[in-house]
Formats: C-alpha cells, structure tokens, sequence
C-alpha cells in the first residue's frame, strides 16, 4: 500500500518506520520540505522518499496526519485526500501544553470538517511514540499485543487501518464512531496514553472506559 505521512517527527517518522517495515512505500513530509527529510528518507530505505505534504497526499492511498492539531496549515488540500483513508493521529494541544477546549466536540470530527470527504479514522493518537517504536509484536497473538484504538464512521476505511495496525505488530481496538469513539481517545480519558494489551483495552471500554 502507498502510504503518505504528513509530518515526519515523532509519531510519523515512527509510523513511517513501521510501514516500510511491514512491506509499504511511505512518502513523508513536514514544514520545512523534502530537502530536510533526506536523511530520514535515506535511513528508511528504497520504499520511502521524502515530498511536498500536497504531494505526498497525493502519492498515498492512505494518509496519516502526524501535525500539530492547532496547526490546520500544516493538512494537505481537502483535494488531495477526499475519498481517500486519512489516519487522524492529532490530540488538540494547545502550544503550551494545554487542551484547546472545543465545547461538545472532538479533535477528529474538526479534522473531518478541515477535510471535507476524507474517510476519516482516529488512531494512533492516544499511543506514546515510544510505545509505538519499540512494542509492536507480529510474533504475539493479536489480543496479547499493545493495543492502538481506531474509531471511525466508515467502516470499511476502519478494517483498512485495523489492518495496517496488526501488520505492523499491534491490536486495533474499536472505540466506536468518530463521536462517541473520538470522545473514548481524547487526552485524559481512561484508555489515553495506558499502555495495556488487546484483551485488557476491551475489558476497560466494556467497563466504560
Ligand atoms: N509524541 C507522541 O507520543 C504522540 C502520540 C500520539 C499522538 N501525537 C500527536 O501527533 C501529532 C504530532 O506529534 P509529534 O510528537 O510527532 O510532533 P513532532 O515530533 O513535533 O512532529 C511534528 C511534525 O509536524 C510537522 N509540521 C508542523 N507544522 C507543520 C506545517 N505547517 N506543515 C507541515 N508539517 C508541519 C513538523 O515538521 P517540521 O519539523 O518541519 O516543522 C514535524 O514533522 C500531534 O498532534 C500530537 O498530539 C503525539
């Protein structure tokens, strides 16, 4: 699968690491252009190159958005992924650390309305990227693996990310709708940033968590 990254640091540059690993082409991008991704797209290999973020939405068939949420100029052209599977790893952190307060809604239902068309997934945003560097297991049964929540109102663009998501080594967990599941992944809640396996990430949501 052809995967575009649009921002290459902490979660992205390990996503992109994790994707390539697992047999995809990555194209990643950030804020300063492809000339200061060369050596990141040097170290992962011939299935990644570095881009344009308009160009490496464009290049993927699936896009993980890995920017800061209260940067909305750091999203590719609505053009470039409506009707594509585009990842929303992004938390609403304000730049100094707090949450910016978005009244009855989410991060990833404002991403979807910043991206009109896209078939929006939420995932990979309540894992620490060190967790995600370092605890991916394909040799584990998937209810053993460190869990990655994914909510989402298109269920196929779901099972395509819940796909990638045991590819690379962990176990998608299914927190419901961009709404209700959204509000599930939002910093602070029960299941955000608690390291806990496939089995014990069920167990927390059937208890409400
Ligand atoms: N860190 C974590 O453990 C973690 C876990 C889960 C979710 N998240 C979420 O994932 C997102 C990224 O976090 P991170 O820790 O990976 O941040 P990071 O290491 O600071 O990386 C941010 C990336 O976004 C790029 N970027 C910033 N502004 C941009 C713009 N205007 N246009 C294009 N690219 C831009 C940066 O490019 P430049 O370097 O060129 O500016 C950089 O590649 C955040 O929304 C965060 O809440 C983080």
């Amino acid at each position: 699968m052809k995967i575009g990254i649009i921002g290459a640091g902490h979660i992205g540059g390990t996503a992109a690491r994790l994707f390539v690993e697992a047999g995809h082409e990555v194209s990643v991008s950030n804020s300063r252009g492809p000339d200061s991704l060369r050596d990141l797209a040097a170290a992962l290999g011939s299935k990644a190159h570095a881009a344009t973020v308009d160009d490496a939405a464009a290049f993927g068939e699936v896009i993980l958005l890995a920017t800061p949420w209260r940067k909305p100029e750091a999203l590719p052209s609505p053009a470039r992924v409506a009707g594509k599977v585009v990842i929303d790893a992004m938390n609403p952190y304000t730049a100094t650390g707090g949450l910016q307060d978005l009244g009855t809604s989410t991060s990833s239902e404002e991403t979807a309305k910043r991206l009109p068309g896209a078939r929006l997934v939420k995932a990979f945003n309540t894992i620490y990227f060190e967790h995600l560097a370092t605890r991916g297991r394909r040799d584990l049964p998937v209810e053993e693996r460190h869990a990655i929540f994914v909510a989402g109102d298109d269920a196929a663009a779901k099972r395509v990310v819940e796909t990638l998501i045991e590819q690379i080594g962990f176990a998608p967990v299914d927190t419901g709708s961009l709404r209700e599941g959204g509000q599930r992944q939002q910093p602070g809640t029960a299941i955000y940033n608690r390291p806990m396996t496939g089995a014990e990430a069920r167990a927390a949501l059937a208890r409400g968590g």
